[in-house]
């Protein structure tokens, strides 16, 4: 049985601090957030906003636009790094302000659980649902995936550059309109690690950045060969001689935790892929230097950081190469217009990725291009670690939604901060009753409690 997604949604906070007001404010060259990282604006959520409320404002807008009911939901799973109770998982909270609309008790019938690790959890419950999908378990009903984060960091780490907030709702079910995803190759790798993490009762993750970029890319390649491997003993895909696995994919979307790191491990598993081919002579030829190989031939994630000298002239290698004609051609065609939206809200975490995919079916139609039959693949990172690899096929009824994709417009009555006020937000300096916007029509988090007990009960309403 076929199993995609059919539909998807986003709710981005209307709240946002402009990248060249904050890097005057830290001191640093505007350039190196726009263009360095890759980072126009970011996204910040009010004092009366949670990753619950903005995941069932997400929810809510898919349910309305596709007409849905309770009734129709057989399953609604919320993934997410930035939870707020050891125990009572995201999707209670989410299922608690969608009954204030559809009424109490509308959603009894209905599955899920939070699921968690860090950024890649989202697709390990897109993967678990359509599983459920494609074992014929959902019996005509449809499944809810939200992906929903606050990207949080302390004030003045580097961190704090990379920041956003949003959710974004994927509709399952066994006919997607959207995209069906492909069979029997999903890869995963995993390994314990301590590239970023957040120790229970801390809002801010601990980061060794550099450190997480590379492992993404070292993860992602591993699921890659795992990925090619299926890809090939399924029968999905069958390589000419002097093809990569990547030829095979009109578009790759990539977890962008900023967006210049989709082009950042783009390049890796480019290079990668490309270096056992004839095409990389001539690249190689062309770019004047030699690839540069690490002392340790071992190549452990420990022994290649600690080369400072490869590390320097490996950097200086990715740059130029991003700059050839035969990059910069897969670039632009199957990567850039999944970037779009990420400069424009900014880090999401689990959602980043499928932002990043929505942009792409947003940006790619607008070129004009005919996407039935166009092959996705997604490249999924979690820091801690785990990366996922899979792919899908877009399918022919995809311009029924693709063509109401407006991104701007949905952007357009958010507002931007002063640094002050920003700062004044990050510190948790006002209460929930003293938002900076008053919004309508949206899921909005009243209070907390603090009495002993009932301490930390959340109290929503759906702000008519
Ligand atoms: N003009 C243009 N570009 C500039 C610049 C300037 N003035 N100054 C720096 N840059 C470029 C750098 O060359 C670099 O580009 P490159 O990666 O292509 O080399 C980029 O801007 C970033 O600079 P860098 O010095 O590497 O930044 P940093 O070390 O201060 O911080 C991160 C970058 C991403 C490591 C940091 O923001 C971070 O840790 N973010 C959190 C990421 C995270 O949480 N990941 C895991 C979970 S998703």
């Amino acid at each position: 049985m076929a199993a995609g997604i059919d539909d998807i949604a986003i709710y981005i906070p209307r709240l946002y601090i402009d990248a060249a007001d904050f890097a005057k404010a830290r001191g640093l060259d505007p350039e190196k957030l726009q263009k360095g990282l890759g980072v126009s604006q970011m996204a910040i959520v009010d004092t009366n906003q949670d990753p619950a409320c903005l995941a069932a404002n997400a929810c809510l807008q898919i349910m309305q636009k596709n007409k849905l009911s309770p009734e129709d939901i057989g399953r609604l799973y919320v993934s997410t790094e930035s939870s707020f109770d050891e125990s009572k998982a995201m999707n209670s909270y989410v299922i608690g302000m969608l009954e204030q609309v559809y009424g109490q008790g509308a959603f009894e019938h209905c599955g899920g659980v939070e699921t968690k690790f860090a950024c890649v959890s989202g697709s390990y419950a897109l993967y678990d649902n359509t599983n459920w999908i494609r074992a014929g378990e959902a019996e005509g009903k449809h499944a809810l995936v939200v992906v929903s984060d606050i990207a949080k960091y302390d004030m003045g780490s580097s961190g704090e550059m990379t920041q956003g907030a949003g959710a974004v709702v994927m509709l399952l079910n066994d006919e997607p309109r959207l995209l069906t995803f492909d069979p029997k190759v999903t890869a995963t790798s995993i390994k314990d690690e301590y590239d970023f993490y957040r120790p229970f009762g801390k809002e801010t993750p601990i980061v060794h950045g550099q450190y997480s970029n590379l492992l993404y890319m070292i993860q992602v390649r591993k699921a890659l060969e795992i990925y090619k491997k299926k890809a090939l003993a399924s029968g999905l895909m069958k390589l000419e001689p002097g093809e990569t696995i990547l030829d095979h994919m009109d578009y790759l979307n990539m977890h962008l935790p900023y967006s210049n790191m989709g082009k950042k491990a783009l390049a890796y598993l480019v290079r990668h892929e490309w270096r056992q081919l004839p095409r990389w002579k001539k690249i190689i030829h062309d770019m004047g230097i030699p690839e540069p190989v690490p002392k340790d031939p071992r190549g452990t994630i420990e022994s290649v950081l600690g080369d400072e000298e490869f590390m320097a002239k490996d950097h200086e290698f990715t740059k130029l190469f991003t700059k050839t004609r035969e990059f910069q051609e897969v670039y632009e065609s199957k990567l850039a217009s999944s970037l779009i939206a990420s400069k424009m809200i900014g880090n999401l975490y689990t959602a980043s990725l499928y932002l990043g995919f929505r942009s792409c079916l947003e940006f790619e139609y607008q070129k004009g291009i005919d996407l039935n039959g166009k092959r996705v693949g997604f490249g999924s990172y979690g820091s801690g670690s785990s990366a996922m690899v899979f792919s899908g096929t877009i399918q022919p009824e995809y311009e029924e939604i693709v063509k109401n994709m407006n991104l701007e417009a949905e952007l357009a009555p958010r507002r931007k901060l002063t640094l002050q006020e920003y700062e004044t937000l990050h510190e948790n300096k006002l209460s929930p009753e003293e938002p900076m916007v008053h919004t309508k029509r949206e899921f909005i988090l009243v209070d907390v409690n603090t009495t002993t007990e009932s301490r930390g009960e959340r109290r929503y309403i759906f702000n008519e």
